[in-house]
């Protein structure tokens, strides 16, 4: 069989429900000899890869950057130059606020032979997992995807009249974003939303308008990483959510078994009933109320955004199950 040539790709992992790749990402993963990863890419993502292959976490969190940019895209050139296949797994699209730009100057400065795979924006996982299209034709023409990050860098005037604006990384400065988007004119009661962990089982939602968000994000404590999202759109969710009305929404289920065992054993139970017996939903489909916070299906365990990075290991450990092939 002819080998295919050894390269450095750059691949989308997603918003964050691990069937949300591409096929193309899939086979990458399955013929990865390295694979570095980030905080926001879904960690079940790695068993997809030759047990034998390398993992290396490269996670990134607001003001916690265990490795710096710089390190990343050195550790991208130097394993490229050893020439193996080297998947660098990015949250979301490597191209959209995902530094993937920098990682592909680096390597293409360098010479090493590159790929980028297009992964599912967070934003558009968002829009499906919550019921909220981004365009509407009785609402929406025009979409802005803008980054919260540094407030002062934005032209608000232009960016805050954007029908639909989704802010990524903002939830920090969302008092700040709110209040600069109301003086240049925006009617404070545009409904808002913002959502954490999009699209996995502890999902999270606030709904308000432009001026109560602030308050509803500081009073339930939501944290990063997470979507805002202003428009009329949101209205739609009160009639097309459907993610957190699955029977497993917001449900832990222990699996007590090695770690691919898991995996398949949580599709059984998933597939196997649409509302199991011994569960009852905890889920409130009420938009204005915050959707419980508990991951839908953890073998022993912690909610996701308290677990340690996944390492490569045949004990019991923490996974999800998605809720979706309960239905
Ligand atoms: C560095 S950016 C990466 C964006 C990524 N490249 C993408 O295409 O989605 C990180 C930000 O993306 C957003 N984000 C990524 N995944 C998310 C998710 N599952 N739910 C909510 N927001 C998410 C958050 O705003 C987070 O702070």
């Amino acid at each position: 069989m002819i080998s295919p040539r050894r390269k450095v790709y750059l691949v989308g992992a997603g918003p964050g429900d691990p069937e949300l790749i591409t096929l193309k990402a899939k086979r990458l993963l399955s013929q990865a000899d390295v694979i570095l990863y980030d905080h926001l890419a879904a960690h079940d993502l790695l068993d997809l890869a030759p047990p034998a292959a390398e993992r290396i976490y490269v996670g990134k969190k607001r003001a916690n950057h265990s490795v710096s940019q710089d390190e990343i895209c050195a550790l991208l050139v130097e394993l490229g130059r050893r020439g193996v296949n080297v998947v660098r797994l990015k949250g979301g699209d490597p191209y959209l606020f995902g530094r993937g730009g920098e990682e592909a100057e680096a390597l293409q400065l360098a010479g090493i032979p590159f790929e980028v795979v297009p992964g599912v924006t967070s934003p558009l996982g968002i829009a499906a997992y919550t019921g909220v299209p981004l365009t509407h034709r009785d609402h929406t023409s025009v979409v802005t995807f803008v980054t919260g990050h540094d407030v002062d860098r934005i032209d608000w005037t232009k960016v805050g009249a954007a029908e639909t604006l989704v802010v990524f990384m903002g939830l920090s400065h969302l008092t700040q974003i709110a209040a600069r988007i109301i003086e240049e004119g925006r009617d404070p009661n545009t409904p808002a939303m913002a959502v954490r962990w999009g699209t996995r089982p502890d999902q999270e939602v606030l709904v308000g308008t432009l001026s109560t968000l602030p308050a509803l994000v500081h009073e339930q404590g939501m944290k990063p990483p997470a979507t805002i999202v202003i428009g009329e759109v949101v209205q739609l969710r009160q009639r097309l959510s459907w993610f957190e009305k699955l029977p497993l929404f917001g449900q832990k289920i222990i699996v007590t078994r090695a770690r691919q065992q898991a995996h398949s054993c949580g599709w059984r139970l998933t597939t196997s009933s649409s509302s199991p017996p011994s569960m009852e939903s905890n889920v409130s489909s009420n938009a204005s109320t915050k959707v419980p916070g508990t991951c839908a299906a953890f073998a022993v365990g912690s909610a996701p955004s308290a677990r340690p990075p996944a390492t490569p290991s045949n004990g019991s450990t923490s996974r999800w199950i998605s809720p979706r092939r309960s239905t």
